[in-house]
C-alpha cells in the first residue's frame, strides 16, 4: 500500500516508516516540522535504502494537501501529526485545539475528496482519564482528561467515529498508545524533545548522559508497590509494528477499530530507573519531588484485543527499551543536528 504519513518526521512516525518499508509498503510524509527535524527522514532512508518523499506541509493547509494528494494516490493515511506537550496545551489551549482538531478536519476532508477513506489515528491512553479498571481494556469508559491535549485526542476519536458511522466506506482505526519509549536498534533515530523533557525516559537519558544533574521523581506516596507512578512502557518499534498490523485490518475492511497498544505490564518510576542503570551500567541520580498535578497512580493496558484481532503483541521488554533509549541518547547527546 502507499501510505500518507502525517507527522512522519517525528518520533513515532519515523520508526513506523521503517516498519512500513520492511512490510513492503511505501510512504509519503507531510510534516510542518514544528516539532521535528528532516534529518530523521534522511536517517530513515539510510536504514530502509529508500528515499521517502517529504513535503513540508501543514495539515491545516488544504491547498498544500491537495497538491500532495494530486501527485500521489494513497491507499491509507497514518495520522501522527499533532502537538503533544501536555503542559503547553494547558497554557495554549486554542493553539492545541486549532492544530490538532482543525488540522484533522482539514486532513480527513481532503482524504475523502481524493478518494482515500482509510485512516489510522494516534490516540492515547490519556483518553481513559483516571481509569475505572486496571488493567485497562477498550471496554473501560473514556474519562475526564486533565488537559487540552488529552481532550483533543478524546474529541478526535469521537469525530472519526461519527464520520465512519455516517459513511461506512471509511475504515478508521483508533490506536490508544500507552507510554512509548526506546529507539531503533541502530541508535540513529529516536525521541528528540525540545528543551526540558516532560516525559520520564528522555529525562532519564539526559541525566545519564550528564546534561541534567538528577531526575525528579514526582511523588512516592501513590498507592503503588513502591509509591511511585506505574505506567505501561512500550518499545516504539513494537508500537510501529502495530500500525502495520492495523493496515492489514484496513485491508480486511474493518470499519471502525479501537485498540490499546501497550505491553500489559506496569513498571514504576523506580523500576525504570533500576532497569536503566542495570542494563546500561550507568548511574541515574534522583530525588523525590512532589506529585505532578494531573498525574494518576497507575495506568497499564490489557492489550489482548489487539492480539486477538490484529495478531499484534509487543515483543520487547523493559530492558531492551532502556538499552535502545540509551543507545540513541549516547550516540546523539544533542539529538539531531540543526540544519
Ligand atoms: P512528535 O512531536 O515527535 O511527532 C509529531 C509530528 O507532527 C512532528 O514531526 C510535528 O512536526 C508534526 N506536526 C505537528 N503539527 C502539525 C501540523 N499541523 N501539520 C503537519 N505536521 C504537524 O510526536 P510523537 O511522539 O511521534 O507522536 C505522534 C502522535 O502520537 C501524536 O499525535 C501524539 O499526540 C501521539 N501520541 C504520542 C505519545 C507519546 O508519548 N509520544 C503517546 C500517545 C499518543
Ligand atoms: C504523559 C501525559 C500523557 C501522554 C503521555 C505520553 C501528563 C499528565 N500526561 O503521561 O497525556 O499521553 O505522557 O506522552 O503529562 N515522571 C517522573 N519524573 C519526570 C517525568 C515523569 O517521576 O521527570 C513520572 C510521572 O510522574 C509518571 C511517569 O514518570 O508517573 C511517566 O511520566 P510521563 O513519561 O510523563 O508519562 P505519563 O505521565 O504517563
Amino acid at each position: 500500500m502507499n501510505i500518507l504519513v502525517t507527522g512522519g518526521a517525528g518520533y513515532i512516525g519515523s520508526h513506523t516508516i521503517i516498519e512500513l518499508y520492511k512490510a513492503g509498503h511505501t510512504a509519503v510524509v507531510v510534516d510542518n516540522l514544528s516539532n521535528s527535524n528532516p534529518e530523521s527522514l534522511r536517517r530513515v532512508a539510510r536504514i530502509t535504502g529508500s528515499e521517502v518523499p517529504f513535503f513540508k506541509v501543514d495539515i491545516r493547509d488544504r491547498e498544500g494537501l491537495d497538491r500532495v494528494m494530486g501527485q500521489f494516490k494513497f491507499d491509507a493515511c497514518i495520522h501522527f501529526a499533532g502537538l503533544k506537550a501536555v503542559g503547553e496545551s494547558v497554557a495554549k489551549p486554542l493553539e492545541y485545539y486549532e492544530n490538532n482538531i482543525a488540522g484533522t478536519l482539514v486532513l480527513v476532508q481532503a482524504l475523502r475528496d481524493h478518494g482515500c477513506r482509510n485512516i489510522i489515528f494516534s490516540s492515547s491512553a490519556t483518553v481513559y482519564g483516571n481509569p475505572e479498571i486496571i488493567p485497562i481494556t477498550e471496554q473501560c469508559p473514556k474519562g475526564v482528561c486533565t488537559n487540552p491535549y488529552g481532550w483533543t485526542k478524546s474529541m478526535l476519536e469521537q469525530v472519526l467515529t461519527d464520520m465512519q458511522k455516517a459513511d461506512p466506506e471509511w475504515n478508521v482505526v483508533l490506536l490508544r498508545y500507552f507510554n512509548p519509549i526506546g529507539a531503533h536498534e541502530s541508535g540513529t533515530i529516536g525521541e528528540n524533545p525540545n528543551g526540558i523533557p516532560n516525559n520520564l525516559m528522555p529525562y532519564v537519558t539526559q541525566v545519564a548522559v550528564g546534561k541534567r544533574a538528577e531526575l525528579g521523581v514526582f511523588g512516592n506516596d501513590y498507592d503503588t508497590p513502591d509509591g511511585t507512578g506505574v505506567r505501561d512502557y512500550i518499545h516504539v518499534v513494537d508500537l510501529a509494528r502495530g500500525h502495520v498490523k492495523a493496515l492489514q485490518a484496513i485491508e480486511r475492511k474493518c470499519g471502525l477499530g479501537l485498540y490499546n497498544l501497550g505491553t500489559g505490564h506496569g513498571y514504576s518510576v523506580l523500576d525504570v530507573v533500576r532497569a536503566f542503570e542495570k542494563v546500561n551500567g550507568v548511574k541515574v541520580p534522583y530525588s523525590i519531588k512532589p506529585r505532578r498535578p494531573g498525574d494518576i497512580a497507575t495506568c497499564y493496558s490489557d492489550p489482548s484485543k489487539a492480539e486477538r484481532e490484529l495478531d499484534w503483541k509487543a515483543e520487547f521488554g523493559i530492558e531492551e527499551m532502556c538499552r535502545d533509549s540509551w543507545n540513541w541518547q549516547k550516540n546523539n547527546p544533542d539529538g539531531y543536528p540543526e540544519n
